[in-house]
C-alpha cells in the first residue's frame, strides 16, 4: 500500500512537473515530408478593380446584406496579393518551405464561370506567380476552388445542380492547359457544402437535409470529372498528382456510453465520411450508415424518395479510386451525446445526424469561437482515415491558430509545437502515411464572415495601411527552424527578441 501511494505521489509530482514542451514528440520529420503554408485566393488577393475580375458569391452577398457580415466589401483589397504576390515569395522563401498551397479564383480566369470567355490578366496573374514560385524553389499546390463561385454559376443553383459537374471539368481544363506544365499538386476542392444546408455562411441556402446533401453529390462527381480528364488527356505529359481537401475536425465520444460511442461513428461518418467515403473507400458510395439513416427518416417524414440523393452503380464506380492524396484541414475536434429521437422536428441535417457537440471545457482556445485546441483529435482522426480507407497518402492542408494578430504569438507556436507532435506520433508511431503540412495562414487575411477579426497569419499584415505592411511574427522564426531542422523545436531555441528577420 505505501508502495501503491508512494508511486501515485511520483506520477502526479511528475506529470505536474513535466512541462507541455517535455511531452513533445523526439521523432523527425522523414526526410521526403513536405512542409509548406497555405492561403486561398478570395482571403489575400484583392485586385478586383478592372483585370477582368468576375464577381463570385462573396461579392454578391456582401454587397446584398452587408449587415450579416463581420466587414463587408472589405476583400475588394484584402492583402492586396494581387499585386504584392512577388513580395509574398519572398515570404515563403523566407520560411523555407518546400510548396505554397493557394487557390485560383475561377472568376478571375473565367468571369462569368462559363469556359468560352478566358481573361488574359488572370492567366497572366498565375502565370506569374507560379512562375515566381519556381524561381524561388518553391513548389505550387493549387486549389481550384476554394469557395468563390462565380455569381451567374450560383443563380443556376451552385453545387445543387448536376450540370457544375460538367462546368467544373471544363474549368478544370482550361487550369491543366495554361498551368499544367508547372504545377505538380492539383487539390479540386477545399471541399465543403458549407451554406447550403445552414444560413450562417455564404451562399445562405439554409434547406438543411436536403441542399446540402445535392451538393455533397454534385461536388463529388465534379471532382471525379476533374480527375479522369486529367488521367485521360493530362496525366501521362505533366505528370502531377490530385487530391481533395475536407474538413478533419474529430468527433469523440463525449462518454464511454454505447450511445454516445455509436453518436460519435455516426458524427464521423455525417462530416467526413459523406466526403471521403464515395472517393477514398474500396466499396465508394455515400457510408452505409448515412444512406440508410437518411432514408429511413425521409420515409418517416412522408418524402417519396431519400432527401439523400443516390449514386449510380455506374458513378459509384466513376468516383471511386480517384485520388492520388486526400488533404485534412485540421485544427480543432469536438465531443459528442447522443440525442433521442424526435420524430416532432422538421426535417434537417441535424435531425438526420441525431447529436449534440461540445467541447471540454478544459481544452485552451484560439481566437474562433469554434477554435478548441485538442491535438490528440488530429491524431485520432488520421488513425481513423488510415483505418477505414486504404491507407491514403495524407497532406495535412491546413492547420492554425487565430488570435488578435499579435507579433509576439508564443500562443500560435505552442498550438503548432503541439499539433506537428501529434502528427510526429502518428507517422512514427501510428504508421500514417502523412506526406505533408502546411501552416494556415502565410498571412492574416480575410477570415470570411469574421472579416479581419480573427487572425491566423505567420506574417501580420497591417489593414489600415494602403500597402499593407508585412511584418514577420514570432511564429515565423519558429517555423522556419522546424522546417531547417526537420522537428520539434522548443521556445527557449528561438530568440527571445522579435526581429525582422529578413
Ligand atoms: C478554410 C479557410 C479558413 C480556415 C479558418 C479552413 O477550413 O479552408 O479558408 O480560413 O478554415 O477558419
Amino acid at each position: 500500500m505505501l508502495l501503491y501511494t508512494g508511486l501515485l505521489f511520483f506520477l502526479t509530482e511528475f506529470c505536474q512537473s513535466a512541462s507541455a514542451e517535455d511531452l513533445l514528440s523526439k521523432h523527425r520529420f522523414p526526410d521526403d515530408f513536405l512542409f509548406g503554408v497555405a492561403t486561398s485566393a478570395y482571403q489575400i488577393e484583392g485586385g478586383q478593380k478592372g483585370n477582368g475580375y468576375g464577381k463570385n458569391i462573396w461579392d454578391y452577398y456582401m454587397e446584398t446584406y452587408p449587415g450579416k457580415f463581420y466587414s463587408p466589401g472589405t476583400a475588394k483589397i484584402a492583402c492586396d496579393s494581387f499585386h504584392k504576390f512577388r513580395e509574398d515569395v519572398k515570404l515563403i522563401k523566407n520560411l523555407g518551405v518546400q510548396f505554397y498551397r493557394f487557390s485560383v479564383s475561377w472568376g478571375r480566369v473565367l468571369p462569368e464561370g462559363y469556359s468560352h470567355n478566358i481573361n488574359k490578366d488572370g492567366l497572366r496573374y498565375y502565370n506569374d506567380l507560379i512562375n515566381e514560385l519556381l524561381a524561388n524553389g518553391i513548389r505550387p499546390m493549387v486549389t481550384m476552388y476554394h469557395g468563390d463561385l462565380p455569381l451567374a454559376l450560383h443563380e443556376l443553383g451552385g453545387w445543387t445542380n448536376p450540370y457544375m459537374a460538367y462546368y467544373f471539368e471544363d474549368y478544370a481544363r482550361v487550369l491543366y492547359s495554361y498551368f499544367g506544365d508547372r504545377v505538380k499538386y492539383w487539390i479540386t476542392f477545399n471541399g465543403a457544402c458549407i451554406g447550403y444546408g445552414d444560413d450562417g455562411f455564404v451562399p445562405f441556402l439554409n434547406q438543411s437535409g436536403i441542399a446540402n446533401y445535392l451538393c455533397n453529390q454534385v461536388l463529388t462527381l465534379a471532382h471525379a470529372k476533374a480527375y479522369h480528364l486529367y488521367d485521360k488527356e493530362f496525366r501521362i505529359l505533366q505528370k502531377g498528382k490530385i487530391g481533395i481537401v475536407f474538413s478533419g475536425n474529430w468527433y469523440e465520444p463525449g462518454s464511454f456510453a454505447v450511445d454516445d460511442i455509436e453518436a460519435a461513428e455516426r458524427a464521423m461518418q455525417f462530416k467526413v465520411g459523406i466526403y471521403a467515403n464515395p472517393i477514398f473507400h474500396p466499396d465508394g458510395d455515400f457510408p452505409k450508415l448515412v444512406r440508410e439513416r437518411v432514408h429511413d427518416v425521409s420515409r418517416k417524414e412522408g418524402y417519396l424518395r431519400s432527401r439523400l440523393p443516390e449514386f449510380s452503380r455506374e458513378e459509384v464506380e466513376y468516383v471511386q479510386g480517384t485520388y492520388d492524396f486526400l488533404g485534412f484541414n485540421c485544427y480543432t475536434s469536438f465531443l459528442v451525446e447522443n440525442v433521442a429521437e424526435d420524430t416532432s422536428e422538421k426535417t434537417s441535417f441535424h435531425k438526420d445526424l441525431r447529436v449534440k457537440t461540445y467541447q471540454d471545457k478544459s481544452w485552451e482556445r484560439g481566437k474562433s469561437s469554434w477554435l478548441g485546441i485538442y491535438p490528440e483529435g488530429t491524431r485520432k482522426l488520421l488513425k481513423w482515415v488510415k483505418e477505414n480507407y486504404d491507407d491514403p497518402e495524407i497532406i495535412i492542408t491546413e492547420n492554425g491558430f487565430s488570435d488578435n494578430g499579435e507579433l509576439n504569438d508564443v500562443k500560435r507556436i505552442k498550438y503548432y509545437q503541439k499539433y506537428l507532435s501529434a502528427i510526429l506520433d502518428s507517422i512514427h508511431e501510428d504508421k500514417v502515411n502523412v506526406k505533408g503540412f502546411a501552416a494556415w495562414s502565410l498571412l492574416d487575411n480575410f477570415e470570411w464572415m469574421e472579416g479581419y477579426s480573427e487572425k491566423f497569419g505567420l506574417y501580420h499584415v497591417d489593414f489600415s495601411d494602403p500597402d499593407r505592411k508585412r511584418t514577420p511574427k514570432k511564429s515565423v522564426q519558429w517555423y522556419k527552424k522546424v522546417v531547417k531542422e526537420r522537428r520539434i523545436v522548443e521556445l527557449d531555441e528561438i530568440s527571445s527578441r522579435l526581429k525582422g528577420d529578413l
